[in-house]
């Protein structure tokens, strides 16, 4: 059979840890597949840098236009970041080409999920983009998939690692803001803009992708009322423990009397249940549907294995030959939800 052929933009954490589990697995996703998934060509910015994994198999392109280009490219891999700039660019010239995407873009996708998706759609080309909300767990997949005969009613959840992180290790050990800080970002879960973490904007662009597929409703980040995690002080974490609570930046999206309410802020949560219970980087997505009543996820929202696991699961529903529509219905017919509140960011 023929081999799936990638090309990926964007060798940091995300990036190197998909070339590391193709280069590992090759003959378990080949047998998987039912064909092999292989790497043509990759990019990034900085051609001379070690990365922990050789790339001396593969094509180097400078632009990552030019790699989504390829000819020998079936399937365009994003892992760049940026709403917009080259990651937008080289997604539409993929497209444009005809070639398939995946990409963990949640801020593109906010902003541009709707024009990138009919777009798609018109080329006959998926766009596919697990890895975009809570890092390794197949929420995407649980949403658009396994809820599909079920009218869901509420999506909630823990959807930013670092902010769980830095309130957790807060409580936990009493330490400020900024030393922990800088622990979330060893560990890799940062954005390469910090402030879309801690203002709670990355959490706000996985909710808006969310409650458009449970929705059925075009993303409207602009809808989301936002609040992140900057002004919550030691002094504040003490007074919620004393309470029996804790602070999450808690995401709730929900179908109300009013329109679509989409909330992203810190919240209290009783310190006994689970989502008190979650500690650091890890995330919790709670679904609610008609039929199933109520089912919770938890996993890694963050990191190198995590994230590069979601990209897989992406690429390998292509490599079986499985076109499922972005947003778990034709984009054509996503519908312009009224917010129930006006928005901030
Ligand atoms: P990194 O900052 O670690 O890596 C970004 C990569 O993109 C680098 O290799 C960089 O090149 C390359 N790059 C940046 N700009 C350009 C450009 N103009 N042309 C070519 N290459 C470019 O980011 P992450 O791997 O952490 O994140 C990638 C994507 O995954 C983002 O959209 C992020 O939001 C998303 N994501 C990340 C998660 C995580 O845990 N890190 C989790 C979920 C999603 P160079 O190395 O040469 O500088
Ligand atoms: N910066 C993000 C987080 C990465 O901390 O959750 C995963 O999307």
């Amino acid at each position: 059979n023929s081999p799936l052929r990638l090309g990926i933009a964007g060798l940091g954490t995300v990036g190197t840890g998909v070339v590391r589990i193709i280069r590992q697995k090759a003959d378990l996703l080949a047998v998987r597949a039912g064909r092999p998934v292989t790497i043509s060509a990759v990019s990034a910015r900085t051609r001379d840098k070690d990365r922990g994994v050789s790339l001396a198999d593969y094509a180097w392109e400078d632009d990552p236009v030019a790699l989504a280009r390829r000819t020998d490219v079936d399937v365009f891999v994003e892992l760049m970041g940026g709403s917009d700039g080259p990651a937008k660019a080289a997604t539409e010239a993929a497209i444009a080409a005809g070639k398939d995407v995946v990409t963990a873009n949640k801020a593109m996708l906010a902003h541009h999920g709707q024009a990138l998706a009919l777009a798609a759609e018109k080329a006959g080309c998926v766009i596919r983009f697990e890895a975009a909300v809570a890092g390794g767990i197949p929420v995407i997949k649980a949403l658009s998939e396994g809820l599909a005969g079920n009218e869901i009613t509420r999506v909630m959840g823990v959807m930013n690692g670092t902010c769980n992180y830095i309130l957790t290790r807060m409580q936990a050990t009493g330490q400020g803001y900024n030393a922990l800080f800088e622990e979330a970002d060893k560990l890799g879960y940062l954005e390469a803009d910090p402030n879309l973490d801690v203002g709670g904007i990355d959490a706000g662009h996985k909710l808006a992708l969310l409650a458009s597929i449970a929705f059925g409703c075009q993303v409207d980040f602009g809808a989301v009322a936002l609040e992140g995690i900057q002004n919550v002080t030691i002094e504040d974490i003490r007074h919620a423990a004393d309470m029996g609570y804790r602070i999450k930046l808690l995401g709730v999206a929900q179908m109300t009397g009013r329109g679509l309410e989409q909330r992203m802020s810190p919240c209290l949560v009783p310190d006994t249940s689970p989502l008190g219970q979650l500690e650091g980087g890890t995330n919790m997505v709670v679904l609610e549907g008609d039929s199933v009543e109520q089912i919770v996820l938890r996993g890694p929202g963050a990191g190198m294995g995590p994230t590069a696991s979601a990209v897989m699961g992406d690429v390998m529903d292509i490599a079986r030959g499985l076109r499922l529509s972005t947003f778990g219905q034709p984009a054509t017919s996503l519908s312009r939800c009224k917010p129930a509140s006006t928005a901030t960011p």
